[in-house]
């Protein structure tokens, strides 16, 4: 049945849109920490419909919010007043970093993103963006201009109103330094950027705080003060990409930025944040965000449902202190890793924050092994453990259990990654 269903989707679906594994998975139920596929194999799942489904799949406490809230008010479009945006702003209010006090929703991480660099704009009077090298921001033409990896660029030629700024991949330092003695010259980096590739004026840096897709990189704790207070030297606001990192998933705070200890100008958020209804958000300074005057609408973004799935989802998390869990578990497994990586080199690089973790697979010399890791994914596949892939040369693991994952789980994995490492 399930390759009758493949091949149905080959031949209807766009190709761009790329299914993981060799053969690949027809998926038709998930229920808590486990996905199901049409002929019934059960995988454990460590990356949450790509780091979405963060309190179980199928949560009960969430399909319930969403069934009251379809059979009493689905749809009437943000020309009138959505009590659910309220709710979901007062629950918003109560955890996010200081100063950001206003929000607007959307459908999508990339939406989200595309208001947030409209809203700096406008408030700044200025046009040119930064974006981290090896970020990823989305599917839309800005998005895609704002992605730092050749490999999702879709050949688009760049408009030039995006400059790209070095990350804080130690691993990989652009510069051949290592911290701390490199005096943090990646983030410094950035005023000479500034004044050499700008006008000398910018409207906004954009930046993951662990940056995901690129590869799970997570810079030293000096990096995003030095780069935040550059940008704001220079008439920019700082904008935290937490569409990955937000609403827990680093482990021990709601945002991924609050570990920097810097309090951005708005942030983007996603995935997470609604357990799979499709959801964007734009939260910001009110000063900035009341600099946006001209009419808009969106005709789904805040939908009655959609907030409902989000209040719903942010409760739970409250209530059951995920972030807490994402923290003690986060660190069960990267110590594992470690172990594991003492025993096998191939593991060039274990790194991460909470429950956001990757594995870069290296050859001798440090040549990334987009192969080797291919092999191991198979591998895991078959044993029924679901990981993701990602890295500028697809050779980093990535790892994103549910944030309500339990340490047999986290143990049982383990001894599935390294059956797994083993026979690659
Ligand atoms: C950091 C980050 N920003 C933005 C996006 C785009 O979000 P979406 O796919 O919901 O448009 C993604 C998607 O993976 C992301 O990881």
């Amino acid at each position: 049945m399930a390759a009758r269903t493949a091949e149905k989707y080959a031949k209807y679906m766009f190709p761009t849109v790329r299914t993981l594994y060799e053969e690949p998975i027809v998926m038709s139920r998930g229920s808590g920490h486990y996905l199901y596929d049409e002929d019934g194999k059960e995988y454990l799942d460590f990356f949450g419909g790509i780091l979405t489904c963060g309190i179980g799949h199928a949560n009960p406490k969430v399909a319930e919010a969403v069934s009251k809230q379809a059979h009493t008010l689905q749809h009437c479009s943000t020309l009138y007043i959505i009590p659910g945006q309220v709710e979901l702003a007062e629950r918003l209010l109560g955890i996010v970093p200081k100063g950001i006090s206003k929000f607007t929703f959307a459908n999508s991480g990339t939406e989200a993103i595309e208001a947030a660099i409209l809203m700096a704009q406008i408030a700044t009077g200025n046009d040119e963006i930064i974006a981290l090298r090896h970020s990823y921001s989305g599917r839309s033409k800005l998005a895609i201009e704002l992605t730092a990896l050749h490999n999702w660029k879709q050949g688009m030629a760049p408009s030039g109103n995006v400059k790209y700024t070095h990350n804080g991949y130690c691993y990989r330092c652009a510069f051949g330094l290592g911290y701390p003695s490199c005096g943090m010259k990646c983030a410094y980096d950035l005023e000479e950027l500034i004044r050499t590739s700008t006008r000398g004026s910018i409207a906004a840096l954009i930046a993951e705080p662990v940056q995901g897709v690129g590869g799970v990189i997570v810079p030293p704790p000096e990096f995003f003060p030095i780069v935040a207070d550059i940008t704001r030297k220079h008439g920019g606001i700082f904008i935290s990409d937490e569409v990955q990192t937000g609403f827990g998933r680093t482990g021990g705070k709601w945002f991924g930025i609050e570990h920097w200890g810097v309090e951005p100008d708005a942030i983007t958020a996603a995935k997470q944040m609604a357990s799979g209804a499709p959801i964007g958000a734009l939260m910001a300074r009110a000063e900035l965000a009341d600099r946006w005057t001209a009419p808009s609408i969106s005709t789904f973004g805040g939908n009655p449902v959609t907030m409902a799935a989000a209040c719903a989802t942010i409760d739970f998390m409250k209530e059951n202190d995920t972030k807490a869990n994402a923290e003690a578990m986060g660190a069960r497994l990267t110590d594992g890793l470690s172990r594991l990586q003492r025993k096998y080199p191939c593991m060039g690089d274990v790194r991460g924050k909470g429950l956001m973790i990757g594995i870069e697979f290296v050859k001798e010399g440090k040549e990334p092994a987009a192969g080797l890791l291919l092999k191991v994914l198979e591998g895991t596949k078959r044993r029924g453990l679901l990981v993701g892939k990602g890295g500028l040369d697809g050779n980093v693991m990535r790892l994103a259990p549910h944030l309500t994952i339990t340490q047999g789980e986290i143990d049982g994995a383990l001894s599935v990654l390294e059956d797994s490492i083993a026979e690659a």
